[in-house]
């Protein structure tokens, strides 16, 4: 494996790969790690378990490194011919990430960052977080044995990712504040007091977040046309589109996807940005969703996001929260797939998208599901209800069981 750099995406200024660093001390532009393409071929990898790691040679951490690991990745790509047929297009996947260690996408970023904080000797690590990141981050300092800081939005946090995070023992920190406010407060602390910082500024998370690309064209045979990918803070849609560069570089692919990036109609400031062809995010004050994963107003990855969509001649939505409820509940009763609200985002990108004919009926399209549904379970009552309740008889039991197949209402 060539050295990693660390080099900004504005004016290129390079970085010791070992120097604790998050932005360019030049311009303040965002770093990416880069290295020479690698010479390898996807035989090199056939023999290795399906996983993070299988891609050792294009993860740039030092040979000998000792990882941090639960056995993330190597999450199943489901064919989902009911949920096509529903969504409009001929073909429609669900790479499914909730089946990662911690339930959420995060756990492919968080044992490349883990791996890297303890190989740099850093004692404690933090994050600010709408659940996700804080409850992966938790999971793998415990794994690790380093101290772990994690800083929440107030009252916005579903309580799956609450429940991981103190449990895995981390000291979580309520903001009374949006989650922008409190990644501008864990930014601020962790350069003072020397704490390493992993939210998804840091480019070395994204390097494992990046393998989600190589599992896909392992998984299909082939690339896909299209990769539809919720946005939040903007870090998944861009590590993902590395990895379709890198393939591409190191002669691994002869395409690319176009990358298709999907914001909630309330947080969606990238995709104000690009209907309006501006050059920067205009910030929304007060984000608002029911997807609590992608409530941000503010996401610091948008210049990476916005190259991912312009560079892989993508395409943009937002969705409102009724789209991201009514295709939560598709997938889950369609296909038997459990994800929660932000990742429901992909799929309803998509059947928006074929309805206004940005993507042909005749595409091939893979929708990234970021997380699991235990995750929100409140959600899940709020949209579903709770359930009937009845005194233990019989007569009570039988009045409302039917021998009909349930309706089948707007899933047609
Ligand atoms: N889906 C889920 C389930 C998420 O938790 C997140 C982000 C995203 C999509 C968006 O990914 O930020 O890389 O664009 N969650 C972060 C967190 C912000 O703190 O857990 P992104």
């Amino acid at each position: 494996m060539s050295e990693p750099r660390l080099k900004c995406i504005i004016c290129n200024k390079e970085y010791d790969p070992e120097e604790i660093v998050y932005n360019c001390k030049s311009c303040g532009g965002l770093l990416e790690v880069t290295m020479d393409p690698p010479d390898v071929s996807w035989d090199r990898f056939a023999n290795r378990p399906f996983g993070v790691w299988r891609y050792r040679e294009l993860i740039p951490i030092k040979e000998g490194t000792e990882i941090v690991s639960l056995d993330e990745g190597g999450t199943p790509l489901y064919r989902c011919d009911r949920l096509a047929r529903w969504a409009g297009v001929r073909r429609l996947f669900i790479k499914y990430e909730g089946r990662n260690p911690t339930g959420s996408f995060k756990d492919r970023g968080m044992t490349v960052g883990v791996t890297k904080a303890r190989s740099l000797g850093s004692r404690a690590v933090a994050c600010a977080s709408t659940g996700n990141t804080s409850a992966s981050l938790a999971a793998y300092a415990a794994r690790a044995g380093i101290t772990c800081y994690v800083i929440l939005p107030s009252g916005k946090v579903a309580m799956g990712k609450l429940a991981q995070a103190l449990m895995h023992g981390a000291k979580v920190i309520s903001v009374k504040g949006n989650f922008d406010q409190a990644l501008k407060l864990v930014m601020d602390v962790s350069r003072s007091m020397g704490i390493y910082l992993l939210n998804s500024i840091n480019p070395w998370r994204l390097e494992g977040q990046k393998t989600l690309a190589f599992e896909l064209v392992e998984q299909l045979g082939h690339v896909p046309e299209l990769v539809s990918v919720p946005m939040g803070n903007c870090g998944n849609i861009s590590a993902i589109w590395k990895g379709f560069k890198e393939l591409s570089g190191a002669g691994m692919i002869s395409e690319k996807p176009r990358m298709y990036g999907v914001q909630a109609a309330g947080a969606a400031p990238v995709v104000e940005m690009l209907r309006k062809n501006l050059e920067s995010i205009t910030p929304i004050k007060s984000p608002e969703t029911i997807a609590t994963a992608i409530r941000i107003g503010n996401p610091v990855n948008w210049p990476k996001a916005v190259e991912a969509i312009r560079g892989s001649g993508g395409i943009y939505d937002s969705v409102t929260d009724e789209e991201i409820v009514e295709t939560q509940k598709a997938i889950a009763y369609l296909e038997g797939i459990g994800v929660e609200p932000a990742s429901a985002a992909s799929v309803a990108g998509v059947r928006k998208a074929v309805r206004a004919c940005l993507i042909h009926p005749d595409a091939e399209v893979v929708c990234v599901c970021t997380g699991h549904l235990l995750k929100d379970p409140e959600e899940v009552i709020t949209v579903c209800g709770k359930p009937v309740e009845i005194p233990p008889d019989l007569k009570a039991v039988s009045d409302l069981i039917s021998p009909e197949p349930l309706p089948q209402t707007c899933f047609g």
